[in-house]
C-alpha cells in the first residue's frame, strides 16, 4: 500500500503530515518557527528556519508511524505564498525573505504598474500588483539594497526554497507562481513582457510546472539526513491557497469553499481565467492543470477573533488554559446567547488593513452602534457576524462572475465553531458543509504527489477517492431576513469611513 507524504511550509510553523492511498491520516508533525517585524509593517523569516523545521517533521513522521520509507510513493510541497528568497551564485541565501504579509512596498507597485502599464500587467498577470507580492519586493531590494541585489542569481518561493534543498532543483509551479505578478496567468509561463518591461533576468527565474509533476527527487544526502528514500519523487505541489483547494476538493466547477484561519478566503474553481472587472478578487492559477481560481482574500477573519479573545476574552484565555478547553469554545458559548444582529452592534473587521473588496492598508476595526444595553457577549457575536458579512463581500463579487456555488464547503479554525458556520449560513443565505478531512493544503500536497507517483490518474479522481462531505448545515430562513439588512448597512460603511481611515493613519 503507497503512503504519500504532504509538506506545508506555513508562517507560524511547518507542517508535515503522512497519508495512506485512501487519503486517510496516519501520522503529522508540527515544528513552529520565529517572525521578524524588524520595522512596523516589515515581516521577514530565515528560510533556514523553514529547512530545519522540514527536516526535523519529516524525521518525527517517520519515526512516529514507523512507515518504511520506501513506501512514500511521492513527496508534495505546498507553502505561504508571494515571499522572496534571494539566492547567490552559490545557492546562498542573501538575506531573510520577506513574506506574503509584509507592507513595505507600496512605492514599487506604483512604479511596477507605471513601467508596465495597468492594462498591459492585467493581460498579462489578471491581478493589480499589491504589496504582498512578490515583484515588487525584488524592486524594493534593487531601490533600497543594492550591493545585495547585485548578487542575487535566483529568486524562490519559500516551499520552491525547501524543494531545492530536498532535491538541488530550482523549480515552481504554477499555482505559487501566479502569486509573483511576474507570471503570464492565462498562458501558464514566466511573462516575457513584465520582466523585460521591469530588467528582470529572465534565469533568476525557476522553470515552471503543473503541481503533479514531477519536478524532482530526494537526494543521497537528504535521504542520510531525513530518513526518507534517496530518489522518492517531488512534484510541483502549489500555493497554500491552491493546494488548500485540492485539500477540500474545491477541483470541479460549483466547488467553492471558504477558509477562515487567520485570514478570511472565499476560493473557487474555474475552468477558465475569469477575472473581476475592478479586480477586487485575486485569479491565479489552480494546481489542477489547465484549470484556474478565483479567490477574496480577508487579511482579519479568525485574526479578528484571536484578537478579541486576546484582549476582552483574555481571562477566559487563562482559565481556559488552566481547566484544558478551548477558550473559542467558551467565547461562542457567550455570542450564541444574543440574538442575530448582536441587538444593534455592527463589527468591521478590518484589523490589518484589507484586501478583499477594499486593497486598503489604511482600513482599521470599527465597532458601530455601542449602547449601554451591550456586553463582552455582543461584541463576540459582532465579530463572528462581521466576519461573515465580509466573506459574504467575496461571495457576491465571485457570483457576479456568473460562477455557480450551489454548496459552500467550510474550513480552517473558523469551521470548528458549529455557531460560526450556521452563521455564515444565514449570512451568507447558502448551504454549508464540513468535509471528513481537515489537513487543508498538507492533505492537498499529498494528492498531488499521489498524482505524480501514479497512485491516482488525475487531480479530481484522487479528490473524489478521498474527499466526501459528512455534515451539511442550511440556512435559517429567519435569520437569513434579519443579516440582508445588516449586511446592508454593513456594505455601506467603507466608503462612509474611508476617508476617516487615512485621516486617522495620517495621526499617528
Ligand atoms: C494568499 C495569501 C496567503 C498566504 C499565507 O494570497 O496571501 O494565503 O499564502 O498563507
Amino acid at each position: 500500500m503507497p503512503y504519500l507524504l504532504g509538506i506545508d511550509v506555513g508562517t507560524s510553523g511547518t507542517k508535515t503530515i503522512l497519508v495512506d492511498h485512501k487519503g486517510k491520516l496516519v501520522g503529522k508533525a508540527v515544528g513552529e518557527y520565529p517572525l521578524y517585524s524588524p520595522r512596523p509593517g516589515w515581516t521577514e523569516q530565515e528560510p533556514e528556519d523553514w529547512w530545519q523545521a522540514t527536516v526535523a517533521t519529516i524525521r518525527e513522521v517517520l519515526a512516529k508511524t514507523g512507515v518504511k520509507a520506501d513506501r512514500i510513493a511521492g513527496i508534495g510541497l505546498s507553502g505561504q505564498m508571494h515571499g522572496s528568497v534571494f539566492l547567490d551564485a552559490a545557492g546562498q541565501v542573501i538575506r531573510p525573505a520577506i513574506l506574503w504579509n509584509d507592507q513595505r512596498t507600496a512605492a514599487q507597485c506604483d512604479s511596477i504598474t507605471a513601467t508596465v502599464g495597468k492594462k498591459r500587467l492585467v493581460a498579462e498577470t489578471c491581478n493589480p500588483v499589491l504589496t504582498g507580492f512578490q515583484a515588487p519586493k525584488i524592486i524594493w531590494l534593487r531601490d533600497n539594497e543594492p550591493e545585495r541585489y547585485e548578487r542575487v542569481r535566483q529568486v524562490l518561493l519559500p516551499k520552491d526554497f525547501v524543494r531545492y534543498r530536498l532535491t538541488g532543483e530550482f523549480a515552481t509551479e504554477v499555482s505559487d507562481a501566479s502569486g509573483t505578478a511576474l507570471l503570464n496567468v492565462p498562458e501558464r509561463r514566466w511573462s516575457e513582457v513584465v520582466l523585460d518591461r521591469l530588467q528582470l533576468p529572465r534565469e533568476w527565474f525557476p522553470p515552471v510546472y503543473e503541481s503533479p509533476e514531477i519536478s524532482g527527487a530526494i537526494t543521497p544526502a537528504i535521504a542520510e539526513l531525513t530518513g526518507l528514500r534517496a530518489g522518492t519523487p517531488v512534484v510541483g505541489g502549489g500555493g497554500d491557497q491552491a493546494a488548500g483547494g485540492v485539500g477540500n476538493g474545491i477541483v470541479e466547477s460549483g466547488a467553492v469553499s471558504c477558509t477562515t484561519g487567520t485570514s478570511g478566503v472565499v476560493f473557487a474553481h474555474l475552468d477558465a481565467p475569469l477575472m473581476d472587472p475592478k479586480l477586487r478578487t485575486h485569479t491565479f492559477c489552480h494546481a489542477v492543470p489547465g484549470k484556474w481560481h478565483v479567490m477574496g482574500v480577508m487579511l482579519s477573519a479568525g485574526g479578528s477573533l484571536r484578537w478579541l479573545r486576546d484582549t476582552v476574552f483574555a481571562q477566559e484565555k487563562s482559565v481556559s488554559e488552566q481547566l484544558g478547553v478551548d477558550p473559542y469554545e467558551l467565547m461562542t458559548a457567550e455570542a450564541e446567547r444574543v440574538r442575530p444582529g448582536s441587538e444593534g452592534l455592527i463589527f468591521l473587521p478590518y484589523l490589518t488593513g484589507e484586501r478583499t473588496p477594499y486593497p486598503d492598508p489604511h482600513a482599521r476595526g470599527v465597532f458601530l452602534g455601542l449602547g449601554l444595553n451591550h456586553e463582552r457577549r455582543h461584541l463576540a457575536r459582532a465579530v463572528l457576524e462581521g466576519v461573515a458579512y465580509g466573506l459574504r463581500d467575496s461571495f457576491e463579487l465571485i457570483a457576479a462572475l456568473g460562477v455557480e456555488m450551489p454548496q459552500v464547503r467550510v474550513s480552517g479554525g473558523g469551521a470548528r465553531s458549529r455557531l460560526w458556520r450556521q452563521i455564515q449560513a444565514d449570512v451568507t443565505g447558502r448551504e454549508m458543509c464540513v468535509i471528513n478531512v481537515d489537513e487543508g493544503a498538507a492533505f492537498g500536497a499529498a494528492l498531488l504527489a499521489g498524482v505524480g507517483a501514479g497512485v491516482y490518474p488525475d487531480v479530481v479522481t484522487a479528490c473524489r477517492e478521498t474527499i466526501r462531505v459528512v455534515e451539511t448545515l442550511a440556512p435559517d430562513p429567519q435569520s437569513v431576513r434579519t443579516y440582508a439588512a445588516g449586511y446592508e448597512l454593513y456594505r455601506s460603511l467603507y466608503a462612509t469611513l474611508k476617508t476617516s481611515f487615512g485621516r486617522l493613519s495620517d495621526l499617528h
